[in-house]
């Protein structure tokens, strides 16, 4: 019998994300025509850019002129500090005052909207002789993370009274842009409301920012005032929904493996925990060497496909930790890898397909692939990176 093919390059793992550095360049481009002159782009790569790797995909954005970046943690900042990204970073998640003289010395702008953190930032900025940048969040309707509108006044007060801190933006985040048109208007209306407040303090913040995708694409909702805008999943090629106009997006992430084995089970012999499916034929399996600790859920068990050859190959028996068996046919040539998300032979099988399978996002199909899948950069077919759990290595 056929035996599986060793992998001939640098790649520590013979599973991998392909990146097309090609199709992240063109979705920035839709998404580019779509802010309004004068607006800038906050590119979002927060989750390690969703799950393509932030390091690469910052460093390929900010060649077409991104000049800021929105992660969600302190950790997930530096590390791009660390890989040599020296762009305007936005903490967009939760930060501690723990925390706050590492910001500023790293020149990291959280988003903020307590008294302790406005202190803690404040004190650091007195400490290293600098300002440190905050970006204000305000919650117009959201009901996670922000200070309510009605909080705005007096916050503000308190922030001009202390000299070490610069207000650079004030921020609001859309519940259900795209979907809910008049709770959106809302929120905007509110938010333009916090503008008036804060302008009659005199203080003149710069950036003014509440659009994901989906607002930027929406067709109904115009934010005049903002001169920020920050697009996530339409850069990486997906709808936010499916309610807003799409430009033309290109799918950016690709899952691919050779197999780990491939041999032909006698009949009655089950596959994998708990012997979910037991064949009555004998039958050839293919053995991926990924599972749900990279990513790929248990959900997908006796249910998902994979792509080989341009055709769909089953998912067999339980989806393990690190291990997923496809059915094969016996003319089925195990030396070729095979597409769990991708394009292969006039095929498709992309992130939504793989939503559906385990009821969730296309977001967390992406984000949830495990950092210890490599990620593989390629532009026009040409390798140019490899990134490993360690270590991101320019070719
Ligand atoms: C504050 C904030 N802004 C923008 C985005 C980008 O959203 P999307 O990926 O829908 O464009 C996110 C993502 O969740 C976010 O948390």
């Amino acid at each position: 019998m056929a035996s599986v093919r060793e992998l001939t390059d640098p790649r520590p793992r013979s599973c991998w994300v392909e990146v097309d550095l090609e199709a992240l360049e063109h979705n920035c481009r839709e998404m580019q025509k779509q802010i309004p002159t004068g607006g800038e782009m906050l590119a979002v790569v927060k989750a390690e850019a969703y799950g393509h790797g932030a390091a690469m995909v910052s460093r390929t954005l900010s060649k077409l002129g991104v000049s800021y970046f929105g992660v969600a943690t302190l950790e997930e900042a530096l590390k791009l500090r660390e890989f040599g990204i020296d762009d305007r970073l936005l903490i967009m998640g939760h930060t501690t005052t723990f925390n706050a003289e590492e910001m500023v010395r790293a020149d990291l702008t959280p988003m903020i909207f307590s008294y302790r953190m406005l202190n803690a930032l404040n004190e650091a900025g007195e400490k290293l002789n600098r300002k440190a940048n905050i970006h204000l969040k305000i919650d117009t309707g959201m009901g996670r993370l922000g200070l309510r509108p009605e909080a705005v006044e007096d916050y503000i007060g308190e922030l001009k009274k202390r000299a070490h801190v610069n207000l650079e933006g004030v921020a609001t985040h859309f519940a259900c842009a795209g979907e809910d048109e008049s709770y959106t208007e809302q929120q905007r209306k509110e938010f333009l409301q916090v503008k008036k407040i804060i302008e009659a303090t005199g203080v003149e913040p710069y950036y003014w920012h509440s659009s994901n995708s989906a607002a930027i694409l929406s067709d109904n909702l115009v934010c005049e005032e903002d001169n920020l805008f920050r697009p996530g999943i339409t850069l990486y090629g997906y709808p936010p929904n499916d309610k807003v106009k799409i430009p033309d997006l290109k799918p950016v992430m690709s899952l691919k493996s050779m197999l780990a084995d491939y041999k032909k089970l006698p009949a009655g012999v089950g596959i994998s925990y708990g012997r979910t499916f037991t064949p009555e034929e004998p039958t050839y399996i293919g053995v991926i060497p990924l599972g749900y600790a990279d990513g790929y859920p248990r959900e997908y068990s006796d249910l998902a496909y994979v792509l080989k050859g341009g055709q769909r190959k089953p998912v067999r028996g339980r989806v393990c930790m690190d291990m997923t068996v496809i059915e094969l046919d016996e003319d089925d040539d195990p030396e070729e890898p095979v597409t769990l998300l991708g394009a292969e032979g006039g095929e498709e099988l992309w992130a939504g397909k793989l939503a559906e399978w385990s009821d969730t996002i296309t977001y967390e199909v992406l984000s949830r692939l495990s950092r210890r899948l490599p990620r593989v950069y390629r532009r026009k077919g040409e390798l140019v990176a490899i990134k490993t759990e360690r270590k991101v290595h320019l070719l």
